[in-house]
């Protein structure tokens, strides 16, 4: 048995976003029924093809354990089924642009009023105010939520991260307060309206971002390389390149391989309490008991002195010899990894956070398995549905939809080209 065995999901979603959130609901045994357009369905099922007339990465590894099937919901016998999947299901997500869904005729009050115990939930760009009406992507909801401003480095423009913390990270959001929500129908009976925006999301996730800048109030943040530097703070929260975000000072170092490797540098953290140990790691211990270096206060203002001694000690060894040579010192390093690497770590596979998938009409391919892992819930990925693969299924075990009445709403065109035969 799954956590979410015998919940039904109406999945409205398309693109990253909210289909990351209902893929995680699958993962967990929620039944997840995704609703496409007839003959279109969810745009991302052809862009970046990589292999012509199939399904692309884009769309299948974000919709795996899913089921699919095909409704126009602007066509009246469409708006029907649709209001039956409504009766049926606990959970309604969607991520349209603003007031797409009311316009389809779905608004909370109606889908509410269909169905009390369902929980509705909504993907927007902005939350009430003044952004409320605007589309957003995923760079967009990067740069409002405060995450680019303070990625990158001081003299540089902003940046972007490639972690899809504007699309994914907000779909897990979501997915946190459906759960939630499905508890709290558990003691009230009651379903809920659950709203993530995506600059809240990524908000919440630069955090310590907006700790910093109510700190910049009291002085300048001297845990900033930029301190360090004596180049003075202005009144909002800089770049701070590869600095690490906590009180420990973290840089990123070139290791051997690296004049032509791009991916061969390490993560290294100067951490306090294992300072000794790094002074005879790199080969300075003077620096273990000289009063210029050895307490964390001391050592700020030299940290980019300090980090070039590092590095030449670490581009003498490989990223994993530095791991192998620094982890049983208690000494935080971690190497880059390239995306070639990860793809090839049998440990990632032996987990389930990697996978490989086999699908009909591309082959097998590699996937992110669940990176949540629950004793009593195991997951096991299945590949993601052909467009309108279970119209049919639906419409018949889910719906209970039979006879004339079936034929009726396949006849309308409603549901895509479901054959008839396939039907009875
Ligand atoms: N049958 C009939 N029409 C359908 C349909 C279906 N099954 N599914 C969707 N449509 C219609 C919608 O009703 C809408 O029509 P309308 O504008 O005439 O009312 C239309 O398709 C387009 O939907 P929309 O959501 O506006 O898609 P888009 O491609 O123009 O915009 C986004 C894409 C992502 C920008 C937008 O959906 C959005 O801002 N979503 C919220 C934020 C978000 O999740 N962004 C990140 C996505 S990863």
């Amino acid at each position: 048995m799954k956590a979410l065995e015998g919940i039904k999901v109406l999945d409205f979603t398309h693109v990253q976003s909210g289909p990351t959130c209902t893929q995680l609901l699958a993962w967990f045994g929620a039944d997840v029924i995704k609703v496409e357009r007839p003959g279109v369905g969810d745009a991302t099922r052809k862009q970046l093809v990589d292999v012509p007339g199939a399904d692309s990465l884009y769309f299948t590894m974000l919709n795996h354990n899913k089921r699919s099937i095909e409704i126009d919901s602007k066509n009246e016998m469409g708006k029907k089924v649709l209001t039956r999947l409504i009766e049926e299901c606990d959970v309604l997500v969607e991520n349209f642009a603003p007031g797409a869904i009311d316009r389809m005729g779905f608004s909370w009050e109606r889908v509410h009023k269909i169905n009390p115990r369902i929980i509705m939930a909504s993907i927007k760009g902005f939350g009430p105010g003044q952004y409320e009406d605007c589309k957003v992507y995923e760079n967009i909801a990067q740069c409002a939520g405060g995450s680019a401003s303070t990625t990158g480095f001081r003299d540089g423009p902003p940046v972007v991260t490639g972690a899809q913390i504007g699309d994914s990270g907000t779909g897990v959001h979501l997915c946190l307060g459906i759960v939630t929500a499905l508890f709290q129908r558990e003691r009230s009976g009651r379903g809920q309206r659950v709203t993530v925006a995506m600059q809240d999301a990524v908000l919440n996730l630069a955090r310590v971002k907006m700790r910093d800048q109510q700190r910049l109030a009291a002085g300048p943040l001297t845990e900033y390389s930029q301190f360090g530097e004596g180049i003075p703070f202005g009144d909002t929260v800089p770049r701070a390149g590869n600095d690490s975000g906590g009180g420990q000072p973290g840089r990123i170092l070139k290791c051997k391989g690296w004049e032509t490797d791009p991916n061969a540098y390490t993560y290294f953290i100067c951490q306090a309490p294992v300072w000794e140990k790094i002074c005879d790691l790199i080969g300075e211990p003077g620096w273990k008991t000289d009063p210029g270096y050895a307490t964390p206060p001391a050592r700020l203002d030299k940290l980019n002195l300090i980090f070039e001694r590092i590095e030449r000690w670490t581009m003498t060894k490989t990223k994993v010899e530095i791991m192998d040579l620094c982890n049983p010192l208690d000494i935080p390093v971690g190497p880059i990894l390239s995306m070639k690497e990860i793809a090839a770590d049998d440990g990632l596979f032996a987990t389930g956070t990697m996978v490989r998938v086999d699908h009909p009409e591309r082959g097998p391919y590699l996937s992110v398995g669940c990176p949540i892992k629950m004793s009593e819930s195991p997951t096991d990925v299945v590949r993601s549905p052909l467009l309108g693969e279970h119209t049919t299924e639906v419409l018949t075990d889910v719906l209970g939809f039979a006879g004339e009445e079936l034929q009726r709403i396949i006849a309308s065109g409603a549901v895509g080209k479901v054959k008839a035969a396939a039907a009875e």
